[in-house]
């Protein structure tokens, strides 16, 4: 199966929109909000990687990364809301958009963190850190994977668009 995973572009919008809500119908936790965020996070400017993985012409996986804060620290890339379509589950296509997210955050970002499943994120070397918290989350989803091996210590903040009650 030939897939490519590439920048988003103006025209590939609304397939973003129903990737994303297909594949979170699936997600127990997700709220069904996860579209919009990303609607929000563009219009904000802060969508620093919206990565789409292409089949056949067709957008069958997103990923979205934001800037993060751990505590007052910048520089943290915040993968998510990362999406492929029910049928293509299983796959490597949600591996290889995190792959691509990974090797271009690498570059400009002192790591990645995320709230998320560690069943499927340490597989990419994420892991939890005594430190690292997300108020109201349990401590074992908050994920990070610093790209220097420092210890990420203090609240992952999310960008406003998440709709969080966080302060920066
Ligand atoms: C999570 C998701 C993006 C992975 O995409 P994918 O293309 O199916 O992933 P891959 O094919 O690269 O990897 C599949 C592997 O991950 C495992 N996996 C997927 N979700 C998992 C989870 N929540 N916990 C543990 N393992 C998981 C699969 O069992 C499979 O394992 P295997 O490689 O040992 O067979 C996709 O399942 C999805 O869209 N899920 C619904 C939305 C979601 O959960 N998003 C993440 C939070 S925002």
């Amino acid at each position: 199966m030939l897939i490519s995973i590439r920048n988003e572009t103006a025209a590939d919008i609304p397939a973003i929109n129903d990737v994303i809500r297909q594949a979170m119908r699936v997600l127990a936790q997700a709220t069904g909000t996860e579209a919009a965020i990303v609607e929000r996070l563009r219009a904000a400017g802060a969508l620093s990687l919206s990565l789409v993985a292409e089949k056949k012409g067709e957008v069958v996986g997103h990923l979205a990364a934001s800037p993060g804060l751990v505590g007052d620290q910048e520089g943290w890339g915040l993968i998510g809301p990362v999406g492929v379509v029910p049928p293509l589950h299983g796959q490597g296509i949600g591996s290889a958009l995190m792959k691509e997210a990974l090797s271009r955050l690498r570059e400009t970002h002192r790591g990645a963190a995320l709230v998320g499943d560690p069943g499927y994120y340490t597989r990419f070397g994420f892991r939890a850190f005594p430190g690292l918290h997300v108020t109201g989350c349990p401590p074992e989803v908050v994920l990070a994977l610093p790209f220097d091996g420092s210890e990420p210590e203090g609240e992952l903040i999310h960008h406003p668009a998440f709709g969080l009650d966080q302060q920066a």
